[in-house]
Order: C-alpha cells, then structure tokens, then sequence
C-alpha cells in the first residue's frame, strides 16, 4: 500500500501540471493571440466602459506591453510619456493677433487665426451646400479644393488623401469642418478622394499608394497627410504640415476614450514627407480588409530608423464621426504578415502597384476611383 504522504505529493504534481499547462496557454493567447486581445479591450474601450484615470494609465501600460510582446518589434528606443498632462499645451509662441508679415515670407506655423478648440458638426450635409457654402466665401479655392494662402508662402504643399469607400455622407462633413482649418493654417493643399470601387475587401493603404502616385503627377506636393474621411480634429492647433519625423496626429480619440489606445497605434491621420514616404516603401498593399496596414506602416518606419512624432495633450484631440462598419471585413490575416514587415517592406510598396485609374476633378477634391485586386501587386518571393 501507498504512503500517504506519497499520495498526496504525486497529486500535488498533477495539479502543479494542470496549472503550468494553463498558464502556458494563457501566454500563448497573450503573445500569439494579440488580435482578439486588443479587439476586446477595445470593445470594452468602445462600451464606454469608463475607467477611472489612474485604472486606466495601468491599463494602457498593460496593454502596450502585450501589444508589443505580440508584434515582437525591437522596442528599446522608445518609451511612452505617460506624464503628458491635460494642461501641457505649448503655453504659447502663437503670433499675437493683427502681427502682419509680408508675401515673400514662409508663413508662420502658430498663426494667430490658430485659436486651439474647435466646434464640431457632425450633422449631415449634402456636398453640394458645402461647395456652395465654401467657395462663396473663398473663391480662392481651385477645382480639385486646392488652395493657397497669399499673404505669405506656405510652409508646405500638402496633399490631403482620404481613403474611400461607401461613406457619401461623411465626405462633406469632414470637408466642411477640415477646409477653414487648413487655410487659418496657412498651409497650400489640395483633396484626393480615392475610391475603391469592385467587390474585394477595402484596402486602404493600396489606395494611399494610388493616391501618392496621382497626387504627385498634379503638383511638386512635398508633404503627404493620410486622412481617415470619419476622423474630425477637435483643436486647430494641431497643424498638418510636415515635421523631420513621420507624424501620427490622430493621438486621442473619443471613441478611445481619448487616450492613445497602444504606442504603436498610427491609425486614423498620419502625416509623412515625400522623402519619407518613399524612403520606406510607402504602405504595404498586401492587406485586404481593416486592421493591420497601420501597424505595418509603423513597423516600416521603424526600420527606417524614425522615430514617430506626435502633438502634444489636447492638440491631437478627435471625434470619430459614428458609423456600423457596414460589410467591411476585418483583416484576419493580418498577424502573420506583421510578423514579416521587415522582409516585405522591399517587394511590397510602391515599387510593385499597378492600376488604372479613372479621374475626374470635383469643386473640393480630386476623385480618384480604382478597381483594386491582388494581381495589381505582385510579390516575389521574399
Ligand atoms: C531585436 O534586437 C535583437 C538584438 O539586437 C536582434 O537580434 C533581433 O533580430 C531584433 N529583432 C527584430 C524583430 O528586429
Ligand atoms: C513629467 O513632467 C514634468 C514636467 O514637465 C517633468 O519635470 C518630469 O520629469 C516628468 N516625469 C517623467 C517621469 O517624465
Ligand atoms: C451644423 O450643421 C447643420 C447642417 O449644415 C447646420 O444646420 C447647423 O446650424 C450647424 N450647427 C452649428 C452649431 O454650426
Ligand atoms: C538604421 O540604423 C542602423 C544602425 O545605425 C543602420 O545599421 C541601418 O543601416 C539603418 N537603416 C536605415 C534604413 O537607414
Ligand atoms: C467618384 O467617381 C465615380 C465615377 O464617376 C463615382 O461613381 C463616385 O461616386 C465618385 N465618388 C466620389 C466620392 O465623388
């Protein structure tokens, strides 16, 4: 017969088992599993759910490191300012009002028409009222919505792209609301809507690359702002020009509950030079369906050895207009592909994309429409 004690010591291990197997596999739901992770947390973030502010500093530490454990990106260099404070908005440095400065001179970014809040309408409106409504009062503004300052020279020459697919009624809220901004800027720009047309899943980064591309045969543009159409800026002090690093401006997003939902998050509106764009390939076109393209962009960026910019406190505040996402699929393939930004980022951009685009220019934007599908852009092996 059996000593007890044995008994026990051997059933003691079977539980020791049962509880090793089980937190293994909690680790590989954390580490290979991080979709349905950060999907859940950002369910319970889109509840509304709200946490209290230091619940969710803790949170938001614990998510990034799932997040970055699971893209097993090198992440040494940067570290997340937990510190910014709601009340560290650059305390000044914005031209008084009425300060004048001559035509031959770069215009200043901190204009003094630059006021920080801003209202935000939602409610819908048709294009028509909005073109109406804005070249009544701006005449200045060229077919395709190009505009200038004339007071001085613009800093940059920034192309707008707005991925596009069935969202007709957000298109002239977001126009309404981002066209006034861009001129108390003083920045030249001009609107590309690139819409996809045919029935493959949405692929917004392709038509950011198409987009790039069409932009360029217009003008010289030397700054690229890639803009969600639902996405409106809640401050104007946030200024879309370009900076020595790629900039992600969308940092707080109601729908987040303003708070940065992961470090590595460069979705919604990011802004890169010409010289930045190509130097990193452009975006991937491999992903076919939401999610992923933005992280691969971040990924790329990395690699080329930037580091992301992004506004500071309440600057880079804004209101996702609310929408279903109506039959647009979820990239479930996204995962594998992160996992070989690296590798991809050379046979997977702009130098693989073909297309054949049908154009027409509007009073407020240039249409860009594009059938997409995979053929368009061949991978060789990598
Ligand atoms: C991360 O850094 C380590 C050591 O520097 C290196 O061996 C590894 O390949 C890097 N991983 C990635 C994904 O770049
Ligand atoms: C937080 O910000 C304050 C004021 O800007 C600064 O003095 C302090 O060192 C910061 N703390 C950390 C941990 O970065
Ligand atoms: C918002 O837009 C609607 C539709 O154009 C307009 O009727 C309304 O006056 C606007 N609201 C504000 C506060 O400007
Ligand atoms: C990034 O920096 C590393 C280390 O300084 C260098 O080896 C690498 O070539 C750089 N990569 C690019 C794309 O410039
Ligand atoms: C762009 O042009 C296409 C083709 O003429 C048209 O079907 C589509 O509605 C237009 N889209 C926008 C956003 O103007």
């Amino acid at each position: 017969m059996m000593p007890t004690h044995l008994r026990i010591r051997r059933r003691s291990f079977l539980g020791l088992l049962f509880l090793f197997s089980l937190s293994t596999s909690a680790l590989y739901f954390i580490y290979s599993a991080p979709g349905i992770v950060n999907e859940y947390l950002f369910a319970v973030q889109a509840r509304s759910i709200q946490i209290r502010k230091n619940v969710k500093t803790i949170g938001a530490q614990v998510l990034e490191q799932v997040v970055r454990g699971a893209y097993s990106i090198n992440v040494t260099d940067y570290s997340y300012d937990f510190n910014f404070s709601e009340s560290d908005a650059p305390p000044t440095a914005y031209l008084p009002e009425g300060f004048t400065f001559l035509p031959s001179q770069i215009c200043p970014e901190r204009h003094s028409s630059m006021k920080g809040r801003l209202e935000v309408n939602m409610s819908e409106v048709s294009l028509e009222e909005v073109e109406r409504s804005l070249l009544k009062h701006q005449s200045s503004i060229a077919p395709g919505g190009y505009w200038k300052p004339k007071d001085c020279l613009p800093r940059w020459k920034v192309a707008i792209l707005v991925p596009f697919r069935n969202r007709h009624e957000h298109l002239p809220i977001l126009l309404r609301h981002l066209v006034p901004v861009l001129q108390k800027q003083r920045l030249q720009f001009a609107f590309y809507v690139i819409e996809q047309e045919g029935t493959e899943p949405f692929n917004r980064a392709m038509l950011f690359n198409v987009g790039f591309k069409e932009a360029m045969k217009d003008l010289d543009w030397d700054c690229l702002i890639f803009h969600d159409v639902d996405h409106l800026m809640e401050n104007d002090r946030n200024y879309y020009g370009c900076t020595d690093m790629p900039r992600h401006f969308a940092v707080k997003l109601n729908k987040y509950s303003y708070m940065l939902p992961y470090h590595e998050f460069f979705g919604g509106v990011s802004g890169l030079t010409v010289k930045q764009f190509k130097k990193i390939n452009g975006f991937p076109n491999a992903f076919w369906g939401w999610g992923g393209e933005d992280d691969d962009l971040w990924n790329r960026v990395q690699f080329a050895n930037y580091t992301v910019s992004r506004p500071h406190g309440e600057q880079g505040r804004y209101m996702s207009i609310p929408h279903h996402h109506r039959g647009e699929v979820q990239f479930l393939g996204r995962y594998s592909l992160l996992r070989h930004s690296k590798e991809r980022q050379k046979v997977d951009g702009l130098n693989n994309l073909n297309y054949s685009p049908l154009i027409s220019r509007r009073p407020l934007y240039t249409n860009i429409t594009v059938s997409l599908s995979r053929k368009l852009a061949p991978v060789a092996d990598y």
